[in-house]
């Protein structure tokens, strides 16, 4: 929820420092900071506001020094304010302090240090580290983190300097992620690898209770108990070009556009003749034979790719699953055992709940498989096999390539188990795998239709815009779909909602009747996915009683569907040809789309809307 960064080394400190945080501004962004050591004393400047606040101020009063930490802050304990603004100092600005994550028993330790005498300026959480550190402190920092690091309870990723040892920064992580950038003649900590791609490529992944101590050239990794571990030095095969926007008004925009050169890549890699592989899976074919059932958990998006993976694997693997958000599964005591997949599905492999869940599900005997974008991540790390989507990084904090990268893994995974398994004839594997491969082109051909930002989904937004005011605030969303396209229903409101702020629901078409309907007059606009489908009969009939009650429709649908036409749609979106199955790849694009240029219509912040984070790394 938050972004920390750590430098030393030959450069200031404050450039690496805001060049960091600007790569992980996408983490939270409601106060930024930084606090740099220069002629042994700290020099810190924090404000209230996104990180722009914070250059301006910057630029008039700059600070000096070669070690330095920042932060970038997604608020939980104390509203955002300058003073709760990281990084945090000791009673006698000694040292600093930043930190991603939640002290759990923070007022209890705050008693104990208030009691003590120490003077408190902020009502965060994190304060109580820089206390408890400067109470430990007797001339060794790598040791008085120690010591403060054992009693804290909860969520930590922490880099802290000390004016009296002026050539390191020391870093500790519990359940929030921490790497080391490692360069030459100089080091990094971040919270994630966008932070340093600019200065190296080479990062070290930290484990849970270690303790970091960089120095320019030198970076050693202690556990709770003093052991200095190695750490394996990972080359990443990102780079920088990746966390920029390429000409692209957003981040947003980027990646829904970057979504078929990803999925060729996806399938390429993963696709060699008639055969799928998973290179990092480490779980036996055999042991994947076995499985009675499979459960699929996450959180947000990745809980609607999962949504539609149990669609597939009841279809393919003919395997019960069923599907949990990761903070249901984790609190209602699951009944999973050694006969069950467990498949956790996360992005960032960050997210609080969904590492829960995972630790939930192995702590009941399942196997789990995690299908992640970050290499490295806790949840991959934790996992018994992980499927790597190698979407490269998703900046926006609205998920949209990942989330059709993760359908796409989801297809190969189910068609891998079923091959396995013998649970479709030969034949019908060659015909989805060709199916399947049909997919990228299809979806550059869709994507070209929108490459002017003057195309029709923008025109709808406008007319929704203007409709939305001539209705005095009234209209919002509804969207349906059928099947293994009622999650990109579900997934088209939660684009809307969380970059457009508008009012939308998801919702099984089938279910209108039940209630749904009700709410049919002018104000609403419906979102009817009627692609070519088993269920397409079923859809016309959905539309015909919302034409029947005044409902605006957008249709979305095959091209060429000529019965369509006939129905006196208001506006209709078309999607290449392919086999129902697959269809949801497609459809995700133009809903992606149509909630981008709302969002855009009313002025709102795309990349960055309010009260969100791109991961929530905390519960
Ligand atoms: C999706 O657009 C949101 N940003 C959010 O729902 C996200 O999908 C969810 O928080 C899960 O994140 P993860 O995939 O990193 O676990």
């Amino acid at each position: 929820m938050c972004g920390i960064v750590g430098y030393i080394g030959p450069r200031k400190a404050q450039d690496v420092l805001l060049k960091g945080l600007s790569r992980l501004e996408y983490r939270g962004y409601d106060s930024a900071g930084i606090a740099a050591i220069s002629s042994h004393a700290v020099e810190m400047v924090k404000r209230k506001g996104k990180l722009k606040v914070l250059y301006e101020e910057l630029e008039t009063h700059p600070i000096k020094g070669n070690v330095g930490i920042g932060h970038t802050r997604w608020a939980t304990h104390g509203v955002p304010s300058d003073a709760n603004a990281h990084p945090h100092l000791d009673c006698k600005a000694r040292l600093a302090v930043v930190h991603n994550g939640i002290i759990e028993n923070y007022s209890e330790l705050k008693d104990g240090l208030i009691k003590e005498g120490h003077k408190f300026r902020s009502e965060t959480d994190t304060e109580v580290i820089s206390h408890l550190i400067e109470k430990f402190y007797h001339g060794n920092l790598e040791a008085a983190v120690h010591k403060a690091a054992r009693l804290l309870k909860g969520t930590y990723a922490i880099a802290v300097i000390h004016k009296d040892e002026p050539d390191k920064v020391v870093g500790a992580r519990l359940d929030s992620p921490l790497i080391v950038g490692v360069g030459k003649g100089e080091n990094f900590l971040a919270s994630d690898a966008t932070a340093v791609l600019d200065y190296t490529k080479n990062v070290i992944y930290l484990d849970n209770n270690q303790v970091i101590t960089i120095t320019r050239n030198k970076v050693t990794v202690k556990e709770m108990s003093g052991r200095t571990v190695r750490k394996p030095v990972t080359r990443l095969k990102w780079d920088v070009s990746q966390a920029e926007k390429g000409g692209y008004s957003h981040f947003m925009l980027k990646e829904i556009f970057e979504q078929g050169d990803i999925l060729a890549k996806i399938l390429d890699e993963r696709i060699k003749g008639q055969k799928i592989v998973f290179e990092q899976l480490k779980i036996r074919g055999v042991a994947l034979k076995k499985f009675k059932r499979a459960a699929i958990v996450a959180c947000g998006t990745a809980y609607h790719a999962g949504l539609a993976g149990k669609y597939m694997i009841e279809e393919l693997v003919k395997m019960p699953c069923w599907t949990d958000t990761s903070s249901e599964f984790r609190y209602r005591d699951p009944i999973v055992d050694k006969d069950t997949l467990v498949i956790i599905v996360s992005q960032s492999g960050e997210t609080a709940d969904s590492l829960a869940a995972l630790r939930e599900a192995k702590k009941k005997g399942a196997t789990v498989v995690s299908i992640c974008n970050v290499l490295g991540s806790s949840i991959a790390r934790e996992s018994d096999g992980v499927i790597y989507t190698h979407a490269g990084p998703e900046i926006a904090v609205a998920s949209t390539k990942a989330y059709t990268a993760q359908l796409a893994i989801f297809y190969l995974f189910t068609l891998y188990l079923a091959a396995l398994r013998k649970t479709i004839p030969n034949s019908r594997y060659a015909y989805l795998l060709k199916e399947l491969k049909k997919v990228p082109a299809l979806a550059q051909q869709l994507l070209s239709e929108y490459k002017s930002e003057y195309n029709s989904l923008a025109a709808y937004a406008q007319e929704f815009k203007r409709y939305y005011i001539k209705q005095h605030n009234k209209s919002y969303f509804l969207y349906l779909g059928r099947n293994i396209n009622y999650p990109n229903a579900l997934e088209g409101a939660l684009k809307l909602k969380e970059i457009a702020y508008i009012s939308a629901e998801g919702y099984p078409a089938g279910e209108m009747k039940h209630g749904p309907i009700a709410l049919i007059d002018e104000n609403p606009w419906v979102v009817c996915i009627a692609t070519q489908s088993a269920t397409y009969d079923k859809m016309l009939s959905n539309i015909q009683e919302i034409k029947a009650r005044n409902g605006i429709i957008i249709a979305v649908a095959t091209e060429g569907d000529k019965e369509l036409i006939h129905q006196n749609i208001n506006y209709i979106i078309e999607i290449p040809k392919i086999d129902e199955l697959f269809s949801p790849l497609l459809v995700a694009i133009p809903l992606q789309l149509l909630a981008y240029y709302v969002s855009k219509e009313f002025g709102h912040d795309i990349d960055q809307p309010r009260n969100l984070a791109k991961s929530v790394t905390v519960e």
